[in-house]
């Protein structure tokens, strides 16, 4: 991608830099994604192939780690990221009042984007701000001791261009959600078949998650063969995976 490669170009110095700063180069792994995320607004396909191949890691590896962490975005959102808190803390202190208030106010639903490509909202696990409930991030930085009004002053200086956290770059338009759909994943080999048509796989074994269960019993039952290793977690070929994956995703239209 020529934008891309200009961009990788321009940071490798700085990457150098944090990589550096470790004993072990894959240290510099969220450091190297966060500055990728920084300039492009979110983690592009691009940045992850890049960080893989400077850290000599598989893609499996870096995708595997930014996949974990809400902190990092695989496709473009919106210029402010709006991360409210569904933790323990934060719900028994309202957050349900909250999230129902920020949805009613945006027009929108958790990891979906308004039209204008200005707002991105997602509930999140625990912020680790549990002192200070109900709280959130925007654009990653702290808010606490939410209230409908604080809400509507906040919305209203991100609309005006007066809020005091910078807006996020957007090198590329935001689609409607930035969910990432868990059976294309499966068609394109990234997920193993346990996971098809499994509502929530990723939340397999949270609170309340019948996920785990039905994927647990297909493979005590036998349901599903599997008679070849998914390359979730084979890939020594950094380049390889890639390829295979974009190949996949043209043949599905995207
Ligand atoms: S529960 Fe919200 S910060 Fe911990």
């Amino acid at each position: 991608m020529p934008g891309f490669d200009a961009l990788y170009e321009r940071l490798r110095p700085e990457c150098e830099r944090l990589i550096a700063q470790y004993e072990q180069p894959r240290s510099a792994l969220l450091p190297i994604v966060h500055l990728f995320q920084q300039h492009e607004g979110y983690t592009s396909r691009e940045a992850m192939r890049a960080t893989a191949e400077m850290l000599r890691l598989t893609p499996a590896v870096v995708e595997s780690t930014v996949s974990f962490y809400t902190l990092f975005f695989r496709k473009p959102v919106g210029r402010y990221v709006l991360q409210v808190c569904r933790g323990l803390s934060c719900t028994i202190n309202g957050a349900e009042e909250i999230m129902a208030y920020f949805r009613e106010k945006l027009g929108i639903g958790h990891l979906q984007t308004t039209a204008d490509g200005l707002f991105s909202y997602e509930e999140v696990e625990c912020l680790a701000a549990c002192d200070r409930p109900t709280c959130m991030q925007v654009n990653l930085e702290f808010f606490y001791d939410l209230t409908p009004a604080a809400i509507d002053e906040m919305i209203e200086a991100m609309r005006g261009g007066a809020f005091p956290v910078a807006p996020m770059a957007q090198t590329r338009a935001p689609e409607s959600t930035w969910a990432i759909a868990q059976d294309d994943q499966v068609a394109t080999g990234r997920k193993s078949p346990g996971a098809t048509g499994v509502a929530r796989p990723n939340n397999a074994g949270g609170l309340g998650d019948a996920s785990g269960v039905i994927m647990l019993d297909r493979f005590v039952n036998k349901e599903i063969a599997f008679s070849e290793r998914s390359n979730e977690r084979l890939v020594r070929d950094s380049r390889a995976v890639y390829d295979v994956l974009e190949d996949g995703e043209q043949h599905a239209g995207h």
